[in-house]
């Protein structure tokens, strides 16, 4: 059977893909600040369990997504909680679905790994559409204060936790300085 019509594969990055995804940043964001940012999500610790998926199409990285390690201070035991940061899909491959494909499969193997919240930070008008919604009206807050309160969003893989938790998000040290916080 041929290939020729199948679309990008989703699936975990290996440490064979580090050059290849470092790539898609560039060249989605075209600036070194998400490379770099994904480079020291990926060497520090408080950043783990992070999960790393790839859109690849015969053997090129169309897409990038990284999830990290946060948890959710309430105030009693803290909840592991994950977020997305940074998403990227090179410009050739925007607009075909790789982003979404990317994120369904990040929430699939978070769900499977037991995780409950998926946070990110960005356009509404893209998040709403792959499953998030905002996250203040649930009591879910921010690291810092974030303008527009609406880009703030998370998105529950259990549905008995968007309600039940409450409080302030506290992400890995290297995603933790305030200008990432900025939309
Ligand atoms: C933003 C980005 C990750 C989206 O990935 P993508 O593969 O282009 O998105 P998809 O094709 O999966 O789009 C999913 C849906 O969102 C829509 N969409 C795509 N980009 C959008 C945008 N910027 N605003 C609003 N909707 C958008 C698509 O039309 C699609 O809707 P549909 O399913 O109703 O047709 C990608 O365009 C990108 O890498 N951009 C540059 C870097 C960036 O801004 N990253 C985001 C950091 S928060």
């Amino acid at each position: 059977m041929s290939a020729a019509h199948a679309g990008p594969v989703c699936r975990m990055a290996t440490s064979a893909d580090r050059v290849g995804i470092l790539e898609v940043h560039q060249r989605a964001f075209g600036r070194d600040e998400e490379r770099l940012l994904v480079e020291s999500l990926l060497a520090d610790p408080s950043a783990q369990p992070l999960l790393s998926v790839v859109a690849e199409l015969q053997g090129e990285l169309l897409g990038h997504a990284l999830f990290t390690a946060v948890t959710v201070l309430n105030g009693g035991a803290p909840t592991g909680a994950s977020i997305l940061a940074p998403l990227a899909v090179v410009p050739s491959a925007q607009g075909s679905g790789v982003g979404r494909g990317l994120i369904e499969t990040g929430c699939r193997i978070l769900a499977e790994r037991g995780v409950a919240l998926v946070f990110v930070l960005g356009d509404p008008g893209y998040y709403a559409r792959v499953g998030f919604v905002p996250a203040l009206p649930h009591g879910l807050k921010a690291p810092y204060v974030i303008e527009p309160a609406a880009a703030w969003q998370v998105r529950a893989l259990d549905g008995h936790v968007l309600g039940a938790v409450r409080g302030v998000v506290r992400c890995a040290d290297a995603l933790a300085p305030e200008h990432y916080w900025r939309e």
